[in-house]
């Protein structure tokens, strides 16, 4: 698998790539890979919650059951965050008699089907974590490899509809076969299951995960600060040509919220996070969010961009010093741009038409999607000022 078919894809990527700034579409190769994992899940990115970024291992039922009640409540839920993923340290230091994995009693009392139960009386699904090595990467539980099969069928009788499967204590093995191995146990299982790689983007999953799984991490963790982020989005930019329904590249859950950047870095987290089709996966306490935090992770306008059905993940397009382009296509002909100021002082950024992917005479509305106003008519480039570390984004329609 490691083979010949990825190489072919590479070079018919260099073909498809070399004509516009903006990939037209994904190769045929890459688009058969993909189909694979016959699951039929991650026809957009995922969007949901996940516990690491804010709780780490101090999680238990209670925070997760008020999550739940938190996603409907605050009108996250129908915007489509669906997922309420529970990290590393739900289970139990060891597995029980029979050898299956089993939630600590402590935390977890009602145990995992009942929680699994409360998520999905909400309309909601839940995620659940596990490790491709020995122990997970918090040594407090057992890792699943070796256990693949009775873990994935664990995971399927308690009702768990995702899961994040990490890579420490991975013994040495290959990364393929791990994941490999426990993609086709998932299969197996009985129940639709999403399958998260959470490889960092070591053994460049781009390139094989697009049949084993429905997203792959594509870096190491994130952290909450203008730097991490930063730095990861460039990382994960390299794999672009590799996502698309079914498959997407994953540059880690968002940070927007808790703390560690200013409301325009979170601001620009968040929406080249939905440009370049990246999970959306909350990683604050949504229970008490700011109303600027809420109002970053609701803008429906950007949601739109990130679930748009093409499917194709937007990448930088143009870079000048610290202000930078990103754009990608829409579905209906239209394309989505982010004007990103990476500097410390206020700049100005143009968007020209030829590296958006539109002819330098075609005539274009732009919708603001943070102002919500529009710029009409607008031909050839766009032209605006963006204050330091802030973005403005835009849905451009040709008319
Ligand atoms: C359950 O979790 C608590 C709190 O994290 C921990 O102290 C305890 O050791 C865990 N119990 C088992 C059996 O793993
Ligand atoms: C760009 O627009 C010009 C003028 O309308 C037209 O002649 C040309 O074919 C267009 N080029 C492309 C690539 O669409
Ligand atoms: C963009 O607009 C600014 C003024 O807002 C101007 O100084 C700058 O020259 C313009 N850049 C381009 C490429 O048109």
């Amino acid at each position: 698998m490691a083979g010949k078919a990825p190489l072919c894809a590479f070079f018919l990527l260099l073909l498809s790539t070399s004509a516009a700034a903006i990939r037209p579409a994904r190769s045929v190769a890459a688009t058969a890979r993909r189909a694979a994992l016959e699951n039929g899940l991650g026809r957009t990115p995922q969007m949901g919650w996940n516990s690491w970024n804010h709780f780490h291992c101090k999680i238990n039922e209670e925070i997760i059951r008020e999550i739940a009640d938190a996603m409907v409540d605050n009108g996250l839920a129908k915007l489509g965050y669906e997922y309420i993923n529970i990290d590393d340290c739900w289970a139990a230091y060891d597995r029980d008699s029979q050898g299956n994995l089993a939630a600590n009693a402590s935390t977890f009392p009602s145990g995992i089907p009942a929680l699994a139960n409360y998520v999905h009386g909400k309309g909601l699904k839940l995620g659940i974590y596990g490790d491709a090595g020995s122990r997970t990467c918090s040594k407090l539980m057992p890792g699943s490899l070796g256990y693949e099969d009775k873990d994935a069928k664990t995971f399927a009788s308690w009702g768990v509809d995702y899961l994040k499967y990490d890579n420490c204590n991975n013994q040495g093995i290959s990364p393929q076969l791990r994941y490999n191995t426990m993609s086709k146990a998932l299969l197996n299982s009985g129940r639709n299951i999403f399958f998260s790689l959470c490889e960092w983007g070591v053994d460049d999953p781009g390139t094989w995960a697009g049949g084993v799984g429905n997203s792959w991490r594509t870096t190491g963790d994130i952290k909450d600060t203008w730097a991490s982020m930063t730095a990861i989005a460039d990382k994960n930019d390299k794999w672009a040509s590799y996502a698309g329904p079914g498959g997407w590249n994953d540059p880690d859950m968002l940070e927007v919220g808790n703390g560690g950047m200013t409301t325009e870095e979170y601001r620009s987290h968040f929406s080249i996070w939905a440009l370049v089709k990246a999970p959306l996966l909350i990683g604050c306490d949504i229970r008490s969010m700011s109303k600027e935090t809420k109002e970053i992770l609701s803008n429906e306008n950007v949601i739109a961009v990130n679930q748009d059905e093409l499917g194709v993940q937007g990448h930088k397009v143009q870079q000048d010093g610290d202000q930078e382009v990103w754009a990608g296509p829409l579905s209906g002909g239209k394309i989505a741009i982010v004007l990103w100021n990476r500097g410390s002082t206020k700049a100005s950024i143009t968007a020209s038409w030829s590296s958006i992917g539109l002819n330098a005479s075609t005539v274009a509305d732009a919708h603001d999607l943070w102002t919500d106003g529009v710029i009409s008519s607008v031909q050839g480039e766009l032209n605006e000022t963006v204050d330091s570390h802030a973005c403005k984004m835009y849905v451009v329609t040709p008319k």
